[in-house]
């Protein structure tokens, strides 16, 4: 059949839905950049093995650089028979320059072809979602910064726990960020190994140099096994886990500023710029960018496991399932693209409500701080805990507020308690006690953001 790479053993026609079925070029194309660069990198290797001449070798590099500049300019015109950037780069190649075209593929095969593609092309777009965690860092250290003063109700299990600095919770999240960038960097030593010159499974005949297609595309590392280099996706999938990790991180942040918006909480108030109105209900602002945000983590972990459920089962090397690899890696790429944008956005415009904050926090919030004083006083922990929950049930009993609990109050619970105690209800006395290392206090969290600015400074 006209223009398929591989029709010389066919006498039959490919059913028409079945070459439908088969193609990827409805997205694969956007690997066309990569897969250029990688062809006239293979070329060199086909000159120095003395398979192509130095002038076959230049036809064939500016051929494709007149490929390049149809793509860069949307001026490709796809054929039918263009099954994937492979064939239709290749095809459009020998329209341009002829039968010298022909030689391009010597030795080489659509699979290593293709795995060398997909690590070319994450590693871009992984040093541009670097940059966009590294800036969501900086952005919340910015405000950790800025916002050190507030403080606000710590929670656990959704109720009132302790009192913490706003800052605090907000730096929570750059040291998952933090973690989440290492991880980045991790798995892009494995992202970076260079599987061109594998060939279809078994290796390269030519002798090809592949230290030299290493040098030329800029890869640390060539994979040693054939077999493994042409059938590795262990890095999209990785590539996968990772976003669904940061994503999930950025959901939990979601879902607590979504909380925090509530008129009930009024903590912050998000900017017009990151929120939506009603077309029913005049007076609603909502948080779609942080529910969007929240939402596409579940996106973003569905094509983790999409990629997993693929993968498994698969017998040894290439396999076509292998080819269901690229719409999950395109798709969490420009969903976490969109998803660290937004984010940064909604940070940096954050209007943090001091009062509302302040507002919330109570007395009885302070009980672990009562316990504290009687420890400080010489009773053993246990105990103070146990005669701090009996003034908590005294308040209740009373109809009162912890503090409001006269010292009188307080000495027929514990000959321990005395007049100062009343010191015990300042919530600024109170998170100032944090200040071993990671606690809530202002030194405390001044010496975290100090740690992440020497760390964003080497970034
Ligand atoms: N479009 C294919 C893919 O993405 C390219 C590799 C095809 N290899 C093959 N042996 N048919 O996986």
């Amino acid at each position: 059949e006209a223009g398929r790479l591989w029709g010389g053993r066919f006498t039959g026609k490919t059913d028409p839905v079945m070459e439908q079925f088969n193609a990827s070029i409805s997205y694969d194309k956007r690997l066309w950049k990569a897969d250029i660069q990688g062809s006239q990198a293979y070329v060199k290797a086909l000159e120095q093995a003395g398979l192509v001449s130095p002038e076959e070798r230049l036809a064939i590099h500016h051929g494709l650089e007149k490929v390049a500049i149809e793509w860069s300019e949307d001026r490709f015109v796809l054929q039918p028979s263009d099954e994937d950037i492979h064939t239709a780069n290749e095809r459009r190649l020998k329209e341009l320059i002829g039968s010298a075209a022909g030689k391009l593929h010597t030795g080489r095969s659509r699979n290593d072809q293709v795995a060398t593609d997909m690590r070319l092309w994450l590693r871009e777009q992984l040093q541009i979602l670097r940059s966009f965690m590294v800036q969501l860092i900086q952005v919340i250290c910015t405000r950790a910064q800025q916002d050190i003063h507030i403080l606000m109700p710590g929670y656990t299990h959704l109720q009132r726990a302790q009192p913490i600095r706003w800052s605090h919770w907000l730096l929570s999240y750059a040291f998952m960020l933090q973690r989440d960038v290492q991880r980045l960097d991790q798995l892009m030593d494995r992202v970076n190994v260079l599987p061109l010159g594998c060939g279809a499974l078994a290796g390269n005949p030519f002798n090809v140099d592949r230290q030299l297609l290493a040098r030329e595309l800029n890869f640390p590392a060539v994979a040693l096994n054939s077999l493994d280099g042409t059938s590795d996706r262990d890095f999209v999938a990785e590539f996968l886990f990772w976003a669904s990790m940061t994503s999930v991180h950025l959901s939990k942040w979601a879902e607590d500023l979504i909380i925090y918006s509530t008129k009930e909480f009024s903590f912050v108030l998000l900017a017009d710029a990151y929120s939506t109105g009603s077309s029913l209900m005049p007076q609603k602002k909502n948080p779609d960018s942080l529910e969007l945000i929240r939402g596409k983590s579940g996106r973003m972990y569905g094509r983790c496991t999409s990629l997993m459920m693929t993968l498994k089962g698969l017998p040894s090397t290439y396999n076509k399932d292998l080819q269901e690899d690229k719409e999950g890696m395109f798709d969490v790429c420009d969903t976490m693209t969109g998803v660290l944008q937004v984010a940064i956005g909604v940070i940096s415009t954050l209007k943090v409500n001091q009062e509302a904050c302040l507002a919330a926090l109570s007395p009885d919030m302070l009980a672990t701080d009562l316990a504290y004083f009687l420890v400080n006083k010489g009773v053993p922990f246990r105990e103070a805990h146990s005669l701090s929950g009996e003034c908590v049930a005294l308040a209740e009993k009373k109809q009162c507020k912890l503090s409001e609990l006269s010292v009188r109050d307080f000495e027929s619970v514990s000959a321990s308690f005395d007049a100062s105690v009343t010191k015990v209800w300042d919530y600024e006395n109170s998170v100032e006690q944090y200040r071993s290392i990671g606690g809530t206090s202002r030194a405390s969290v001044q010496q975290q953001i100090a740690r992440l600015q020497v760390w964003l400074a080497e970034q």
